[in-house]
């Protein structure tokens, strides 16, 4: 397979990175020569990576074509390329529906929208793609899992859910913050945070469906620690804060 990207910044180095580190996913992995930097970088560490001469050799030397601008050139990249018919065409593209790049690209091609995050650098991250697509689901399951999304209000929601990402950081960060003020080691407090939110990550993904609310309870015991921070956080505005917060991204994805 030969995968191809046009912008090469922050996603497509994670992406290739994921794709031809450990047993490669593909046999040739072309970069569209913006940005030279990160496009040199890819191409030294990896032989596989070659720097196209422009986007429109991306487009015309790949199986698989991932568009990975900003959403602010998009517009003008798309409309400048000639896309194959029937072309497989992934676009990570923000805030960017369907129906204007199908517009914008204005060829019969085989179009899937992703979101895929740093950790597939890592064959760790978990991709939702719209519409569903095995070929494209293949790819971003080898580089973690994949949530194959039936429709476009499933797939804007999953957008949100990825906003969570600095907001957890944000929590890790207060709270380190919190516990060095009154005392313990800086990297004691960020230690233990890490562990102990990763070992809460596992209990759900090991949950079997169990749902959150019945371990969210489980580990609240009755007049203890935990459910004193959970009563505290939702009387002082916690949630509300939070749903307000996903609320308003959700109607930016859709405006
Ligand atoms: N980063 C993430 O975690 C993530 C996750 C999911 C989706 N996305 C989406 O993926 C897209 C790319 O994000 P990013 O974080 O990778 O952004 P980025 O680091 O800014 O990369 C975008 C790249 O596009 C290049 N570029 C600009 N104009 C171009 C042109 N006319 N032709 C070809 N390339 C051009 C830029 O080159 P210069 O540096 O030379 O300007 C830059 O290297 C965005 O739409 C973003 O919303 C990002």
């Amino acid at each position: 397979m030969r995968i191809g990207f046009v912008g090469t910044g922050a996603i497509t180095e994670a992406m290739v990175t994921g794709i031809l580190s450990g047993t490669p996913l593909a046999r040739d992995v072309l970069v569209s020569p913006r940005n030279a930097e990160v496009a040199d970088r890819l191409a030294r560490m990896f032989p596989a990576v070659r720097i196209a001469a422009d986007n429109q050799d991306v487009a015309d030397a790949c199986d698989i074509l991932v568009l990975a601008i900003r959403p602010q050139v998009a517009e003008e990249v798309v409309k400048s390329l000639r896309f194959a018919p029937g072309q497989t065409v992934v676009s990570v593209i923000a805030a960017t529906d369907r129906d204007r790049l199908q517009e914008w690209i204005g060829q019969e091609v085989d179009l899937t929208q992703a979101i895929p995050l740093p950790f597939v650098a890592n064959r760790e991250g978990v991709t939702a793609i719209y519409p569903p697509n095995f070929e494209v689901a293949s790819l971003f399951a080898s580089l973690g899992t994949t949530v194959q999304c039936a429709t476009r209000e499933e797939y804007d929601l999953l957008a949100v859910a990825s906003a969570m990402m600095a907001t957890y950081f944000g929590i890790m960060d207060r709270t380190t913050n919190w516990l060095a003020a009154k005392g313990l080691p800086d990297n004691s407090a960020r230690d233990y945070l890490a562990a102990l939110f990763a070992s809460l990550s596992q209990t759900v993904l090991r949950s079997n469906g169990t749902s959150l609310k019945e371990l969210s309870g489980e580990f609240a015991t009755k007049g203890g620690l935990n459910e004193q921070v959970l009563v505290d956080f939702e009387r002082n505005g916690g949630v509300t804060a939070l749903t307000d917060a996903l609320e308003a991204v959700l109607r930016r994805i859709k405006e």
